[in-house]
């Protein structure tokens, strides 16, 4: 059983709980808060779990072999270090850091005290994903259009004024973080690494992005990127072939998946619904810790490494600037 220690006392933190505890291969044993009461109040369906509100005090606690870390953006990189420091595995939210160098630091960090980093891009590790990949992988590829915009929640405190944390650069906000991850995170995981990345993007006057337009070009065929958290799309996802076009719902956290051949026939896929979308990662990373698996670790570190020069790429592209990034040039 690892005994599971969390960062955050948001509702994604109290879903990936969930989803640990699903799997029956985790305990929760520790919560970190900036308020004890907070975090009492966050853990009151659990027992046995000690809470904190000193980050040293917390990555110490002997009784915790994996940190899970829902915190704004820009917190993850400190908090991955003092975990990492500690001896302890993470598990950290996308995007896991906010630039190449904090990247490097981390993750050479991490293979210095024998400890794993994970980054939690949950679609990756659904079925659809899988079964997408090995559909695609016989076939000629012609390009995609992918699209992930959703009215955010933290648009009326924008519109009124505020600056939540998403839409802040001191917290390495903006929607390419937010959902142009997950379009990103997708395309590399299904594709490879691009060999441009260019983003436009709708600039707040925080300096990131609300909505933008991504472009990802290939040796072949060029993906394209929509995302947004200003508006809605219905939009579908699709996938260009010499046979045929592949329809899919969404990419992040795919529910319906078709293929519409060139004449016109329709395959359809059978994907198996889950409740807990963060199941699947949660299983993912239990499995990788217990059997510690080097081999899994060392293709997930390769994807997450060029994810996040990616999204570094495209953001250069579109002058998105993180507080982030002022020690280094971007
Ligand atoms: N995988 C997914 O489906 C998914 C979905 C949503 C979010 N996420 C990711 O999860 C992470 C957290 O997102 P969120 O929307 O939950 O963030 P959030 O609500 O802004 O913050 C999460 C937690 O961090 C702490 N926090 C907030 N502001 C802080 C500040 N200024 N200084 C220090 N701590 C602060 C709070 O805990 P305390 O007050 O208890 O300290 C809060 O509960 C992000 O990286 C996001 O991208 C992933």
């Amino acid at each position: 059983m690892l005994k599971l220690g969390v960062i955050g006392t948001s509702w994604i933190c109290r879903q990936f709980i969930d989803a640990a505890h699903e799997t029956q291969e985790y305990e929760l044993r520790a919560a970190y808060s900036r308020s004890i009461e907070k975090g009492q109040e966050f853990v009151a369906d659990f027992s046995n779990v000690v809470v904190f509100n000193d980050l040293s005090d917390f990555v110490n606690d002997s009784e915790i072999d994996v940190i899970y870390i829902a915190s704004p953006n820009s917190l993850h990189f400190q908090q991955a270090k003092a975990a990492v420091e500690a001896g302890k595995n993470v598990i950290v939210e996308k995007p896991c850091f906010s630039n190449p160098t904090e990247f490097k630091e981390i993750f050479d960090l991490a293979e210095k005290h024998g400890v794993f980093v994970l980054e939690a891009a949950r679609h990756i590790h659904d079925e659809a994903f899988a079964i997408v990949k090995e559909f695609l992988s016989n076939k000629t590829i012609l390009g995609a259009n992918l699209t992930y915009a959703k009215y955010s929640s933290k648009m009326s405190a924008l519109l009124a004024g505020e600056l939540p944390n998403k839409w802040n650069p001191k917290f390495s906000g903006g929607i390419l973080a937010d959902l142009g991850v997950y379009l990103v995170y997708w395309s590399i995981g299904q594709f490879g690494q691009p060999q441009v990345a260019k983003y436009n993007a709708q600039l707040l006057p925080s300096g990131v992005d609300v909505s933008g337009v991504g472009l990802l070009r290939y040796d072949t065929f060029d993906i394209n990127l929509f995302n947004a958290g200003n508006l809605n799309s219905y939009l579908t996802s699709e996938v260009y072939t010499s046979e045929g076009t592949l329809v899919l719902d969404s990419v992040a956290g795919t529910e319906n998946a078709t293929f519409i051949k060139l004449n016109g026939e329709k395959e359809e896929f059978t994907i198996n619904q889950i409740e807990n979308p963060l199941y699947d990662e949660a299983k993912a990373f239990s499995n990788l810790l217990n059997n510690n698996d080097h081999d899994k670790y060392s293709l997930l570190l390769t994807l997450a490494k060029q994810v996040n020069d990616t999204l570094f790429e495209m953001r250069k592209t579109a002058g998105i600037v993180f507080d982030a990034d002022k020690q280094e040039k971007i």
